[in-house]
Formats: C-alpha cells, structure tokens, sequence
C-alpha cells in the first residue's frame, strides 16, 4: 500500500514526504522530480515551452506508471487532483492524504520561488492564492485523510500522517 501526498503547492507535501519515508522505511517518490528528470527540464520550462495541458499529459502518465509501484510515499504536484484518472490510479493502491494550509501560511512560502508558473510567477496575491484554493478545493476534499500544516511542524505533520494512515 502506497501513501499518496496530494494538496495546493506549499502545503509541505515533498518536505513532509521526505520525513514520513525515512520514519516509515519507505521509499519517496516526487512526482514533479521525476518528470524534471526525465524530460531534462524544470517544471516552469515544460509549462513555457509546451504549455499547461502538456505538462498535465506528462503527470497523469506519470502517475499512472509510479502508482503501480508499491510501498511507497507519492508526492503529487498540487493540480494532480484536477484530474479523476489520477486520483482513480492512484487510490487503487494508495491512501490519499490531502495537506492544507491556510492561504497566509502557503503566501508566506511560496512567494517569490519562481519555479511555480500557475502562479503568475514570483509574484502571487493572497487573494490569487485564496481564489485557486477555493477553485479547487472540491478535488482537494476527495481524500482519505486531511492534516492541516499551517501550525505544526513538517515533524509532527509526518507523524500524524503515520498515525492515521495506519488505521
Ligand atoms: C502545480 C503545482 C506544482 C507543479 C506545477 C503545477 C499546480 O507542484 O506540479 O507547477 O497546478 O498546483 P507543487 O505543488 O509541488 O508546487
């Protein structure tokens, strides 16, 4: 059984990852790293050069092939969710673990990181980011498990994660 990070970018998902598989002696899967390396290219280079629906072709093919892995911590991107194959590939073997954060805290650690073109660049608003939480947050709430990040430690959000995932 595979466990499967999924929410909006800044949430902590690949930190939290990373935590939760060295706890878990599991093995930690980055699904944006692997379509860097396997394409050669950044994440914002894919976007500029092929444009978005490119970019979600790649990941949801990714996806598909890393979800038949087993026993392992998948890191989604933060739109993964937008797509039901996705969510249908990867809850075939996996819990899906949605992390939250509020708007300010995900503000606070996302601004001025380039490398996220849905957001407008270096440069997002609070409201930007409220409003694309808010479009998306239907997808964010088809999961098994929800942690809200805001005001815990990526420590403490990998050993709830444990806990829970557990039962
Ligand atoms: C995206 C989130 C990014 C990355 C891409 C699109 C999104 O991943 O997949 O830039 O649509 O929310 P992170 O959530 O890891 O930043």
């Amino acid at each position: 059984m595979n466990i499967v990070l999924t929410g909006f970018m800044g949430t902590g998902k690949s930190t939290i990852g990373k935590i939760l598989a060295q706890k878990s002696a599991m093995s930690f899967c980055d699904i944006d790293a692997i379509i860097e390396k396997e394409k050669g290219m950044t994440i914002r280079e894919i976007f500029e050069k092929f444009g978005e629906p490119i970019f979600r072709q790649i990941e949801a093919e990714t996806i598909e092939k890393i979800s038949k892995l087993d026993n392992i911590i998948i890191s989604c991107g933060g739109g993964a969710v937008l797509n039901q194959k996705n969510i249908e590939n990867l809850r075939r073997n996996g819990k899906i673990i949605n992390l939250y954060a509020e708007p300010e805290t995900i503000y606070s650690r996302v601004k001025g990181d380039l490398s996220r073109p849905v957001l407008k660049g270096s440069n997002p608003s609070i409201e930007d980011i409220k409003a694309l939480l808010e479009n998306r947050s239907k997808f964010y709430a088809n999961c098994d498990i929800r942690i809200d990040t805001s005001k815990i430690t990526p420590q403490e959000a990998a050993d709830k994660i444990k806990v829970k995932a557990r039962g």
